[in-house]
């Protein structure tokens, strides 16, 4: 099958830069000596998580039990629950996933951190934990200093938990406005986790995990001493906030949404068949608005159309203004545009499936089986 054989709106990866991503992560992470997990809610395709294993990512991050079931069904052995687990069915799934593959989860509370204890003890397990850090988010995690070394402490006190160490996410580099505030972020996020495991190491408490990351800061804090792992996730595809925020270009951005103009009805603006409801309505998760539109439109050459401006979304229409003086060259209804969403991660939750292309070529179909894992 040929890409132009494909309806629209319709999901595509090409696979040269999702294999090049993967590999110059994993690269990265070879290079100084610190373990891979990547997150998996990006893209959410267990095809796509066994390639960065095979790369040499050491397991997965996930937000969701429902990704951890997905991608533990596949064969993913070891698991990183980046989230807080706190009620008593989930905990239930939790332990009984324990049970079949290396699992470990993110706690910020002695009463979470309780409620896990009493649960593993229970099944008689030992489930691990790490210790959520806020570096500056301000969602979950503990305040990096002392707290972090009362909860570790606790923990060690618990029975059917083992202390692994600490994580972070430093997922405030989202609202900075240029590359070089995103820098500052990444170096603050692996000076703070050093200094937290630093507290733990003179209260005599090792953390053996050392854990943060997102795309932005991943090749930053990744070079601190001391980090143990790394947890990017966007970076398998890339999209424009990662664009807009100066982490690559637009060369090495994945994941596409093909779309058709279905209306010409002025000189300045045509309509295409991608809203709301294919690219989602973001704009930037944690603050920031450095995008322009919705998404950004290539042309023929695969480079971005800056004349064309997915202005606005209804949920089933995108309204692309054209810049004057581009009308003769403007796009003719049943045209096909390929389009960066803004963020590939809540994009990809929207299809139920992707086509992998090489070229013009569908190579592959692949299931989004992790999508809508809300529990
Ligand atoms: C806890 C945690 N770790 C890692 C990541 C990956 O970050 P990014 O999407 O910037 O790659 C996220 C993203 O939301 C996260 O919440």
């Amino acid at each position: 099958m040929k890409m132009q054989d494909l309806d629209t709106p319709a999901l595509i990866i090409d696979l040269d830069k999702l294999e090049l991503n993967i590999r110059d992560m994993a690269n990265f992470a070879r290079q100084q000596g610190v373990k891979l997990r990547p997150h998996i809610k990006s893209h959410k395709i267990p095809e796509i998580a066994l390639m960065q294993v095979r790369e040499g990512a050491v397991g997965v991050t996930v937000a969701k039990l429902g990704e951890a079931e997905v991608m533990a069904q596949a064969g993913i052995e070891d698991i990183l629950i980046a989230n807080q687990i706190t009620g008593p069915a989930k905990i239930k799934r939790l332990l009984e996933l324990a049970e079949r593959v290396r699992v470990c989860v993110a706690v910020d509370s002695r009463e979470g951190a309780g409620l896990l204890s009493q649960a593993a003890v229970g099944r008689n397990l030992q489930l691990g934990v790490v210790v959520e850090v806020d570096s500056g988010l301000r969602r979950c995690g503990v305040l990096p200093g002392e707290e972090v070394v009362d909860l570790a402490k606790d923990i060690m006190e618990l029975p059917g938990l083992s202390f692994e160490g600490i994580m972070t996410h430093a997922g405030h580099v989202y609202g900075m406005e240029s590359w070089q505030e995103a820098v500052e972020v990444g170096r603050r996020e692996g000076e703070l986790m050093l200094e937290v495991a630093r507290l733990l190491e003179g209260a005599g408490i090792a953390a053996k995990e050392v854990s943060v990351g997102s795309t932005p800061t991943a090749k930053v804090s990744g070079q601190v001493k001391g980090v143990t792992e790394l947890r990017p996730g966007n970076y398998v595809f890339y999209d424009a906030i990662q664009i807009a925020l100066g982490v690559v270009g637009p060369e090495r951005c994945a994941l596409t949404v093909l779309s058709t103009v279905i209306s010409t009805p002025a000189p300045d603006r045509v309509v295409l068949d991608a809203g709301s409801k294919t690219l989602a309505l973001d704009k930037g998760a944690h603050g920031a608005s450095l995008v322009k539109g919705f998404g950004i439109i290539l042309g023929g050459d695969g480079l971005p159309e800056s004349s064309l401006t997915i202005e606005r979304l209804s949920e089933e229409h995108g309204v692309v203004a054209v810049e004057a003086g581009f009308s003769p060259e403007k796009p003719k209804l049943n045209a096909r545009v390929r389009i960066i969403p803004n963020h590939a991660c809540t994009v990809i939750n929207l299809f139920d499936q992707v086509y992998g292309v090489r070229g013009e070529v569908v190579e592959t179909v692949w299931k989004v089986a992790a999508r809508g894992k809300l529990q």
